[in-house]
């Protein structure tokens, strides 16, 4: 469903590209794993597959249409829901408010469906007890449910997550991922997740190590 053709991004030099020439396929239903040393470029290409920076060389396609010519706007709307380390919520809304927000902006089916946002919530452990508390009140690994379970209630098919457990402890970060598989496994997404920690990468399905500009299939 997303597939890079000869993708290279550098930031200032031409000549010292972080990668170069990359030709990747990421399927629905199966869940990535990106590993790399820290500075070798990974939130950059992620930057790039959800439509946040444009790439320097190559294109990105979705279901076989450009990222240029679908609009990165557009795109960054409806096609990719992303996660980030530092959960980027809606900070002064509960997450009911932020799920319900999300699928309002984003046009989603369930647009406006508070029962449905209150199932997604509680499916992933956030209690009804905590749906309506402003989200700077839940702990860490909750904060970072909620970022999972606005992905879950959107729309877009394809799902990237920086460092999403980084720092969660070892409980959190199972629960995480087991959220992660069943967005993959259950809803059918395409979900990309880049990591420090080679047990996380090891529970997804593929797994690449970005190293010397390239992307290197490990397992
Ligand atoms: N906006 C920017 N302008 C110039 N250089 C940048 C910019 N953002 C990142 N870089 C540099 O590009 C390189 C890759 O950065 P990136 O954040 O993609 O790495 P990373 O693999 O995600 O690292 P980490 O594992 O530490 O998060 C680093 O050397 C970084 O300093
Ligand atoms: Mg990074």
């Amino acid at each position: 469903m997303l597939r890079t053709e000869g993708l290279g991004y550098w930031y200032q030099d031409k000549e010292q590209p972080l990668f170069q020439d990359i030709n990747l396929e990421f399927e629905e239903g199966q869940s990535y794993a990106i590993l790399g040393h820290s500075g070798t470029g990974k939130t950059t290409f992620l930057s790039l597959i959800a439509g946040l920076d444009k790439p320097r060389e190559g294109d990105i396609f979705l279901n076989d249409r450009s990222l240029k010519q679908i609009g990165l706007t557009n795109y960054r709307r409806h096609d990719v829901a992303i996660v980030f380390q530092a959960y980027n919520l809606f900070n002064y809304m509960s997450p009911l408010n932020n799920l319900l927000t999300a699928m309002a902006i984003t046009n989603a089916s369930h647009a406006g469906d508070r029962g449905y946002a209150q199932r997604v919530l509680n499916d992933l452990g956030i209690g009804d007890d905590l749906i309506t508390r402003n989200v700077q009140r839940l702990s860490g690994g909750q904060q970072q449910r909620v970022a999972i379970a606005r992905t879950m209630c959107c729309d877009a098919k394809l799902v990237v997550a920086d460092e999403p457990t980084g720092n969660l402890d070892e409980d959190n970060t199972k629960e995480v991922i087991d959220q992660f598989q069943r967005i993959a496994h259950e809803q059918g997404k395409c979900v990309i997740i880049v990591t420090h920690e080679p047990d996380v990468a090891a529970r997804c399905d593929h797994q690449y190590r970005l190293e010397n500009k390239q992307f290197v299939q490990l397992g």
